[in-house]
C-alpha cells in the first residue's frame, strides 16, 4: 500500500522553466498511490508537453474550462480533491489566487475547493523579493495555504539566487506530511469499525442472454466504500460493478449479479458490520422462471411473470445487533421527503439517503449527486450538488456523529 492510497490530488502546473520538475512530482505522487489530476495553464504548455502529464497522471490533463466532457470541470476537480498543489507557481498565479481571480481552469479550481492548497513558488530572485509578491505570499500563508520553497540555487538564464523551485522530493515529502499515513491530517476516525457497502444495480436474468436491470452505476456506493476505508474502516463492498470498484486500502470487493446473490453475501457479512450502507439499486422483482436457452423472436412476444425479490434491508433489520446502524437509499422522482421517510419507517432504518434522480446532475451514472439525509426523528440534512466523493464524506460525517453519540450514551451501552 502506498502512503497516499486513495488520496485525490490536483497538480496545477504554471508557466515557468521549473515546470519540468513537476513531471517528477507527478510520478512520485502516483507511485505513492495518489490519484493525480494534472491541470496545466497555457503558459505551462510552452515549457512541457501535455502528453507527458497524460501519461504520468491518473487522468487526462486538463487545460481549459471548456474542453472537458464534464460541464463544470473546476468544481469536479476542486470538490473531489484532498489537496491542490501548484508546482511551479508563478508570481502571476500567486497574485491571481490571492486576489480571487479565476481567469483559467487552474485558478477557477483553486476557488472551487475546500481542499488543502500547497503552493510551490518558482521565480527570479528580484521577483520573489518584490513587495507585492511578499504581501501575496504572506496573505496566502495567513489563510492557511502551505508554501513550499523556494530554495536557493541555479535559476533560469544562468542566474543564481533565491527563487528556485523546491526539489521534487521535498515537495512530495511535504505532501506526505500533510496527507500521508503518518501525517497529522490522516483522518483515521473510523479505525476499528467494519463497514459493509452495497453498490450498483442488480441484474435479474430472463435467460442466458437478457436480464432486467437498472441504471445504477455503483459510483455513489463505491465512493462511500473508498471514503470509509480512507478513514480507517475495514470495508466490504458487495457490488455489481466490479470493473470500477475501488481496489484500494484493502477494501474487500465481492462481485455479484442478482438480488438473491446480494442478499446472501450481505447476510454473510452483516453480522460483523457496525454500519451497513445499502446504496445498491436492488431489483424489487425478478422473472419467476429463467429460460435455459436464448428466447428467439420466432417464439413470439415472451410472457415474463415476475415475483418479488427479498427485501434485503428488511432482512437486515430482523437480524441486526442493537448497535448496528443501517442506512438505506431512495432514488425518487417526486415527493422526495415523503417517499423517503416512508421507506425509512417501513424498513426501520437509522438513516435514509434520498435523491431526486430527475434533477440535472443527480444520481444514476453522474459523477455528481445531491442528497437529503433523513434520520429516524425526521431531521433532514441537505447536501447540495457536488462530487459523489464529497457526498460520501458528508454522509459518513453525519452517520459518524450519531455513532459517537450512541457509543458514549451509557443507556445504550
Ligand atoms: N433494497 C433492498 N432490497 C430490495 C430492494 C431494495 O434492500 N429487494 C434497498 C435498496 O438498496 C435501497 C432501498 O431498499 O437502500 C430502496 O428502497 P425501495 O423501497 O426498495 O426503493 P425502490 O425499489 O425504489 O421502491 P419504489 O419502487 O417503491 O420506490
Amino acid at each position: 500500500m502506498g502512503q497516499l492510497d486513495g488520496r485525490r490530488i490536483v497538480l496545477g502546473i504554471t508557466g515557468g522553466i521549473a515546470a519540468y520538475k513537476a513531471i517528477e512530482v507527478c510520478r512520485r505522487l502516483t507511485d505513492a498511490g495518489a490519484y493525480v489530476s494534472p491541470v496545466m495553464t497555457k503558459g505551462a504548455l510552452r515549457f512541457v508537453g501535455k502528453s507527458t502529464f497524460d501519461a504520468l497522471g491518473s487522468e487526462k490533463t486538463q487545460v481549459s474550462l471548456w474542453d472537458e466532457e464534464h460541464a463544470i470541470p473546476h468544481t469536479r476537480l476542486g470538490q473531489g480533491a484532498d489537496l491542490i498543489i501548484v508546482c511551479p507557481a508563478t508570481a502571476r498565479l500567486i497574485s491571481d489566487y490571492r486576489n480571487g481571480r479565476s481567469g483559467d481552469l487552474l485558478t477557477a479550481t483553486l476557488l472551487a475547493t475546500r481542499a488543502d492548497v500547497m503552493i510551490c513558488p518558482a521565480m527570479h530572485t528580484e521577483m520573489w523579493e518584490q513587495a507585492s509578491v511578499i504581501e501575496n505570499i504572506a496573505a496566502l500563508r495567513e489563510r492557511g495555504v502551505q508554501i513550499v520553497g523556494p530554495s536557493e540555487g541555479r535559476l533560469a538564464g544562468g542566474d543564481s539566487g533565491f527563487g528556485r523551485l523546491a526539489e521534487p522530493e521535498d515537495v512530495v515529502e511535504s505532501v506526505f506530511k500533510l496527507l500521508g499515513k503518518d501525517g497529522g491530517h490522516q483522518p483515521g476516525d473510523l479505525a476499528g469499525l467494519t463497514v459493509l457497502v452495497t453498490a450498483g444495480g442488480t441484474r435479474e436474468p430472463i435467460g442466458p442472454v437478457r436480464y432486467i436491470g437498472n441504471r445504477s452505476s455503483g459510483k455513489q456506493g463505491h465512493a462511500l466504500a473508498s471514503e470509509a476505508a480512507l478513514r480507517g474502516a475495514k470495508v466490504v463492498c458487495v457490488t455489481t460493478e466490479t470493473e470500477t470498484a475501488p481496489d484500494e486500502l484493502g477494501i474487500e470487493v465481492i462481485g455479484i449479479e442478482t438480488a438473491q446473490e446480494m442478499h446472501e453475501l450481505v447476510m454473510e457479512h452483516a453480522s460483523r458490520a457496525d454500519w451497513v450502507f445499502m446504496a445498491a439499486a436492488v431489483a424489487d422483482f425478478k422473472p419467476q422462471k429463467v429460460a435455459s436457452q436464448k428466447i428467439k423472436k420466432e417464439e413470439g412476444v415472451p410472457e415474463i411473470t415476475l415475483e418479488p425479490t427479498v427485501d434485503i434491508l428488511k432482512a437486515l433489520d430482523e437480524t441486526r445487533k442493537s448497535s448496528q446502524l443501517i442506512i438505506g437509499f431512495a432514488a425518487e422522482t417526486k415527493n422526495l421527503f415523503e417517499n423517503a421517510s416512508k421507506k425509512l419507517e417501513s424498513k426501520n432504518l437509522d438513516f435514509i439517503v434520498a435523491n431526486d434522480v430527475s434533477a440535472p446532475g443527480v444520481g444514476f451514472g453522474h459523477d455528481t449527486n445531491s442528497v437529503s439525509v433523513i434520520d429516524r426523528n425526521g431531521a433532514s440534512t441537505e447536501i447540495p450538488l457536488c462530487d459523489k466523493r464529497e457526498i460520501a464524506r458528508n454522509v459518513i460525517d453525519i452517520v459518524s456523529e450519531s455513532w459517537s453519540i450512541q457509543v458514549t450514551d451509557p443507556k445504550i451501552q
